[in-house]
């Protein structure tokens, strides 16, 4: 599993997805809010839980009921203030995607007033805490370029204050790295705010910098409410020092510990993907020496959001195999309280997310969180809205890889992951997601017994030909199983009919196919294969099948991903990995001429800028990682590439334009036009030609 994943890259949330149907807390947040969306719809995925609940309990897991009652929407992430009086949380009450800080009164364990906006922008606002003198929220938010920093606001009169986006820090950090300010915790004097940052650290593919998706390796400082006096907490070479917390005495702090490495397979599902290996720790050191490291909870699991309940107790959470999932309790005196007993669950769903606990530590307040349509689990309906981050476009939820038809009309394909990893169909749907018809259904496709079920099933990147008669599409084995199995591209047309192979040698995995403008050719991606006698058949690269001889010519033999025939055929998208050791610059997107003339690179960033797509007007969308996380990598549930965001620029790569801004993996974009939305699909609903 290891090796493999080595190789294992695929693109910006090329991972997964599926979904259901929604709860009726989703779809009153899912409502049009006040967008003025004239150009039209912006169909695209999105790997977040599909619900998040805050609960209140015992310390010990029981009583428990929802904090906010009827007022629950979609919230996360809460902290109790010092002084007991209020909780702060993140809530996406305003619309899909869009994070804002709240808070609510609290008197013992009753909420006693309605949730406040206390931090809001058109960027994510995440992790507030107020601090101990009660006269300040600090927060972490995007609002300024995408990147996430440290803002203060001043409570009584609403202004704000920069405590990271400043010269002596931000600013004194190199730029062209990960440059992200995460989860501020206040002293209890107040006097000092300590956060996280990977500043100064590479991009760094996972396995060691081979892999494609991002580590992340966080150091923990402290500051001045002002922004000076930056210094250094903790850190450790090659560790992630996350989430740190004050002990009620300011004394130490406690964070969790985990080897950077660890903050990939750290935000996957557990259960599925690797089991019990991952050895972390809660640990704590003094406060301000960094010295003094006293290590509390150690071994197999995923421990992180570690909090001092009181000076002797430090409470965590543990992401695990099902029965180990829970919050946990250690006593850094070795005592064995009774109202700190772990709160294990049986079932890695709900997670348990987030905890926070009153200042006199008898009551836990935490998030109960749904999937997130990763891997392995549902997550949002076909159409849902979601917030539109640019108000010319109406947003909307796609399953993954859609497509519009060439001739403009509102209908699109998709690869349909909702039944989760067993199977991805490809399905064609009205671009509202209503009519939806299998055109390919994978666990009947008998070319190969070994990829017909399963997690290699999958039918992806289905793309119209001219007259919009046939599409093509990759059916096989692809992430890490295109090691070791095939895959084939394939035609059919619009009413599911006429499956035709137009490439696949049963070895060779050929995959993510795109028609020329005349649909004489089709433009794939080849991975190597080996053949029953050991010979390696194949390359790595692109290749064109000439459709009517079927012969199949390879292009490239460089590590290129995802192509596409430009609306007139004369050019063709792709993603290139341009750095074999992925420390910075590992893959960029380019485009050439058919015969390979004319390379040209039109995305500059030294993170990961991959999955292009054409728009119907020739430009292009594609999703970058220059951002960086939003949020402390192993917080994640289930998410491989949780710093994607969409952006759209034009054909030569000027103009970019980042369309997205929320905390999650936002990717597989495409864009339903207004004057395409007006008009009418000539097709027979039950044709059987
Ligand atoms: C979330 O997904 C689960 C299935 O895993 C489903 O039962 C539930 O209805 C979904 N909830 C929402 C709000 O979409
Ligand atoms: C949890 O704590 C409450 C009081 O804090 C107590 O009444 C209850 O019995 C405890 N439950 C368990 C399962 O220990
Ligand atoms: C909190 O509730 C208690 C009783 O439940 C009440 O006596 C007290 O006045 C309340 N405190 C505040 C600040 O409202
Ligand atoms: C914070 O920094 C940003 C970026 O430099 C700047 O635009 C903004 O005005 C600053 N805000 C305050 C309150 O200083
Ligand atoms: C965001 O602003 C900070 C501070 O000026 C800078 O270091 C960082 O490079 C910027 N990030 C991007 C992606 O522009
Ligand atoms: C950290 O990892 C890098 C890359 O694997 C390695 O070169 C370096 O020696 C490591 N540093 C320490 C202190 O282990
Ligand atoms: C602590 O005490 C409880 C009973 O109150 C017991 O169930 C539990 O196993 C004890 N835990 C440890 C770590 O000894
Ligand atoms: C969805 O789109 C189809 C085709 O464009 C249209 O016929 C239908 O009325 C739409 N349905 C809704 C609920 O908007
Ligand atoms: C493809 O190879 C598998 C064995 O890996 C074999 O079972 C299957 O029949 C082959 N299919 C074709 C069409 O040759
Ligand atoms: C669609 O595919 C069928 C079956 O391969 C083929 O006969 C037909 O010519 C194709 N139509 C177009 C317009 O390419
Ligand atoms: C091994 O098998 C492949 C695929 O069937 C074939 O093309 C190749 O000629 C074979 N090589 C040898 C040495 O038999
Ligand atoms: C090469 O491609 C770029 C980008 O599409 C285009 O602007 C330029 O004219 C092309 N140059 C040649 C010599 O074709």
């Amino acid at each position: 599993m290891r090796v493999a994943r080595v190789f294992s890259w695929l693109a910006v949330a090329g991972t997964a997805i599926a979904h259901a149907g929604m709860r009726s807390v989703e779809s009153h947040i899912g409502k049009r809010t006040d967008s003025n969306a004239q150009l039209g719809t912006f169909l695209h995925n999105r790997i977040s839980p599909n619900y998040s609940e805050l609960y209140i309990a015992e310390a010990n897991g029981s009583n428990e009921r929802l904090l906010l009652g009827s007022n629950t929407v979609y919230d996360f992430r809460a902290t109790w203030s010092a002084d007991g009086q209020y909780v702060t949380f993140t809530s996406e009450r305003r619309g899909n995607g869009q994070a804002d800080v709240y808070r609510v009164a609290i008197n013992g364990s009753t909420v006693t007033s309605t949730p406040e906006l206390i931090a809001v922008s058109e960027g994510v606002d995440d992790s507030g805490e107020i601090s101990p003198d009660g006269k300040m929220l600090a927060f972490a938010t995007s609002r300024f370029n995408h990147t996430s920093n440290i803002m203060l606001t001043v409570l009584e009169t609403g202004s704000l204050k920069n405590l990271t986006l400043v010269d002596g820090i931000a600013g004194a950090a190199n730029p062209t790295l990960p440059n992200g300010y995460f989860k501020p915790t206040w002293s209890p004097d107040s006097e000092w705010v300590v956060f996280t940052s990977d500043r100064n650290t590479p991009w760094r593919g996972h396995s060691a910098g081979a892999g494609w998706e991002h580590t992340q390796e966080l150091s923990i400082y402290a500051a001045r409410p002002t922004g000076e006096d930056l210094r250094l907490v903790s850190s450790r070479a090659n560790y992630t020092h996350g989430s740190p917390h004050f002990s009620p005495n300011g004394k130490r702090i406690v964070f969790y510990e985990m080897l950077t490495e660890d903050t990939y397979n750290g935000r996957l599902q557990p259960d599925l993907l690797y089991g019990s290996v991952l050895n972390t720790s809660i640990v704590s050191v003094d406060f301000p020496s960094g010295k003094n490291r006293i290590v509390h909870a150690t071994g197999t699991g995923v421990k992180i959001s570690p909090r001092f309940v009181t000076n002797d107790v430090i409470g965590y959470v543990m992401k695990e195999t099902t029965s180990d999932n829970g919050i946990y309790y250690v006593s850094v005196s070795g005592k064995n309280y009774t109202q700190y007993q772990n709160i294990p669950m049986n079932t890695m769903t709900p997670a348990l997310r987030s905890p926070t606990w009153s200042p006199d530590g008898k009551y836990i307040i935490y998030e109960k969180q749904g999937p997130t349509g990763g891997s392995t689990s549902t997550s949002r309906t076909q159409y849902t809205k979601l917030w539109d981050f640019n108000k010319n476009w109406d947003y909307r939820y796609t399953d993954v890889f859609p497509m519009g038809k060439r001739s403009g009309c509102p209908m699109m394909a998709m690869s349909q992951q909702m039944e989760g990893p067993a199977k991805s169909n490809l399905m064609r749907l009205s671009m509202n997601g209503t009519d939806q018809v299998t055109l390919f259904e994978t666990e009947k496709a008998m070319i190969n017994p070994s990829i017909a079920e399963g997690y290699n099933a999958r039918a992806y990147q289905g793309n119209w030909g001219p007259g919009d008669t046939n599409l093509t599409f990759g059916f096989g084995a692809y992430f890490v199983a295109r090691e070791s199995s095939p895959g084939f591209i394939f035609s059919v047309n619009e009413y599911g009919k006429d499956v035709t192979l137009l490439a696949g040698n049963n070895i060779t995995n050929y995959g993510f196919p795109s028609y020329n403008h005349d649909g004489t050719k089709v433009v794939f991606r080849t991975w190597p294969g080996t053949a029953s006698n050991g010979t390696t058949i194949g390359s790595i690269g692109l290749a064109v099948v000439d459709v009517p001889t079927r012969k199949v010519t390879q292009l490239t033999t460089e590590w290129d991903n995802l192509p596409a025939f430009s609306p007139d055929g004369k050019r063709i998208l792709f993603t290139r990995r341009v750095n074999w050791s992925n420390f910075h610059d590992n893959y960029d997107i380019f485009t050439m001429n058919l015969d390979g003339t004319n390379l040209t690179k039109v995305t500059e960033s030294i993170a990961s800028d991959a999955h292009a797509v054409w728009t119907q007007d020739g430009r292009i969308l594609y999703s970058t990682g220059m951002y960086g996380f939003q949020q402390e990598a192993p917080l994640y549930d289930d998410s491989m590439q949780p710093y994607a965001v969409i952006m759209l620029m034009d054909q030569d790569g000027s103009n970019k334009t980042p369309m997205t801004n929320s905390l999650w993996e936002d990717a597989m974009p495409m864009f339903a036009p207004a004057s395409v939305l007006s008009k009418t699909c000539p097709y027979k609903k039950n044709h059987s030609a």
